[in-house]
């Protein structure tokens, strides 16, 4: 399971915070015109999750991690969230949509047994928001596989300095991204004063495959945005690093299940 702990779910905002994009506006729109409580999974330490229930949005948090759990309860307070992962989600109600962002449906271990439970949730008139990334990065070869590199440094309070390394490893057969993260806290003469080793399995779906899975479990999707909506810069390469989908319920086809 890719739940996260420790300096990965104490920093993750704080790397994000680093990004330039923010996935909350397109959230925003997309919550905009539904109607009626939605869940959102894997909603972390609340970075989103809490700006949007501020904001009005009748939304519950289904995180996997306690302690993501736990910042986000402190964080945010008046934000309703379940300390669950979405495979034991006990689904007492119906939803009016489900929302996955940051890449978090990349980190399920059955993503079609996922998305064939988002669309159970969701009855008949259900929507549901995916981001999804490609990993063209690793996928082209241009960060070495099997060796450590310097991914992320943050600049923290007292001089101290959080760096976090990461190894990767690509299946193309199984369409899978082993990445193990190490993080480290350094004082400020330099010196690592806490060390921790993660491991992640992502997955990652050509178009047509994320379509089959999508129709196979009772989706379609309506809208596609591409790299978070951020217009291409002159000289900038194409490549669509980031899709953001906007799906409906369907009946499901009859591709029987994978
Ligand atoms: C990339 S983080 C995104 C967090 C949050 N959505 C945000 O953008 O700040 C992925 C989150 O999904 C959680 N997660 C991973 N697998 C999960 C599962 N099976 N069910 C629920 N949450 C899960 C992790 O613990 C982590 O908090």
């Amino acid at each position: 399971m890719n739940e996260y702990r420790g300096l990965e779910g104490e920093w993750h905002d704080l790397f994000w915070a680093e990004e330039e994009v923010n996935e909350l506006s397109l959230l925003d729109s997309f919550l905009s015109e539904i109607e009626g409580p939605s869940l959102y999974l894997g909603s972390g330490s609340g970075r989103l999750l809490g700006p949007l229930s501020e904001k009005g949005y009748s939304l519950l948090g289904v995180e996997a991690s306690e302690e993501m759990v736990s910042l986000s309860q402190k964080k945010w307070p008046e934000t309703q969230v379940v300390a669950s992962h979405w495979e034991d989600f006990e689904l007492e109600q119906s939803y009016a949509a489900i929302v996955v962002p940051a890449f978090t449906f990349q980190l399920l271990d059955k993503p079609q047994a996922a998305l064939e439970k988002m669309r159970t949730a969701v009855g008949e008139d259900g929507h549901l928001y995916l981001s999804l990334f490609f990993p063209w990065i690793e996928l082209s070869g241009e960060l070495p596989q099997g060796k450590w590199y310097p991914d992320q440094e943050l600049t923290l309070p007292e001089g101290k300095i959080g760096k976090m390394w990461t190894r990767h490893k690509v299946d193309e057969r199984k369409a899978t991204l082993k990445r193990e993260h190490r993080y480290q806290l350094l004082d400020a003469s330099g010196e690592v004063k806490r060390e921790e080793m993660t491991r992640q399995t992502i997955r990652w779906f050509a178009d047509g495959a994320l379509e089959r899975m999508l129709s196979r479990s009772g989706w379609q999707i309506e809208k596609e945005i591409q790299n978070f909506g951020t217009p291409l810069e002159e000289g900038e390469d194409d490549l669509v690093y980031v899709i953001t989908i906007h799906c409906r319920a369907v009946t499901p086809s009859g591709g029987g299940k994978k």
